[in-house]
């Protein structure tokens, strides 16, 4: 069976997390300005169980608070800074959920892919809940958003709350031997890769067997149309003002 990719083959990362505070409204909205139709963003969980959108298990490096976001409520990381850090323009970009992200991409028709990174010790919680909201929140969309994750236990709870959202495996260093097996059991569309790691003969091998490959973080621009010309379905950047749309076309 061969794996379809409805979506762009570029992708912002972070939203446009290296000209606007990552992982924000502000982020995704920048990288539509440049002309970016979907987005990779990172989902986890606050204490009440709500999907937000941050990168690392504390709000430390990415806003004026500190602390496990597993450890706060909603209500409680709302009233951070995750705009000021990056610059004053930014002051007062407040967090990002999941629904609000949901609402304004689909409302504009940018794709997005859902990259679920649980908090340590959360992962099943995590892609079960993720899961079952994206599954509610993008009910009515033509085209799904990609749900990607290193962990597996996670893309396990995802597959079994929400088997018809498509999923990608995310591996971050060396591709395993058996990565075939680990596709197949997760039914995943395919790989996305550390473009370090990636290679002719595993593009070649992947793309064979009918999977879908995602490259990220795809900062150079002749990196980035040799992983597409060697048949890699999408590339996801920082550089967004480098890396255009356009300047792909
Ligand atoms: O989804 C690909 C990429 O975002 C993984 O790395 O650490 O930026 O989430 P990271
Ligand atoms: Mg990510």
């Amino acid at each position: 069976m061969s794996s379809t990719w409805p979506y762009p083959k570029l992708i912002a990362h972070r939203g446009a997390g290296r000209h606007a505070p990552e992982n924000t409204l502000a982020a995704v909205r920048t990288g539509v300005r440049h002309g970016f139709t979907m987005m990779e963003y990172d989902v986890k969980l606050s204490r009440d169980g709500v999907a937000i959108l941050l990168h690392d298990d504390t709000v430390d490096r990415s806003s004026n608070g500190c602390g496990r976001a597993a450890d706060m409520t909603l209500k409680e990381l709302a009233e951070l800074d995750f705009g000021a850090w990056t610059s004053k323009e930014y002051a007062g970009e407040p967090i990002a959920t999941l629904a609000s992200i949901a609402s304004y991409t689909l409302a504009n028709g940018i794709r997005s892919n859902i990259e679920i990174k649980p908090t340590t010790g959360a992962e099943a919680e995590t892609g079960r809940h993720v899961a079952r909201l994206a599954q509610r929140l993008w009910a009515g969309a033509d085209i799904p958003p990609l749900l990607s994750s290193f962990s597996e236990v996670a893309l396990a709870a995802a597959m079994k709350e929400a088997p018809q959202l498509p999923r990608a495996l995310l591996i971050e260093h060396d591709v395993p031997d058996d990565w075939e097996d680990r596709i197949k059991r997760l039914g995943c569309l395919g790989l996305n890769l550390n473009h370090r790691y990636t290679t002719l003969p595993l593009v070649r091998a992947l793309r064979n067997g009918g999977y879908t490959l995602a490259i990220w973080t795809v900062n150079d621009m002749a990196r980035a149309q040799e992983l597409l010309n060697w048949g890699c379905n999408a590339i996801v950047t920082d550089e967004i003002t480098h890396i255009t749309p356009a300047s792909l076309a």
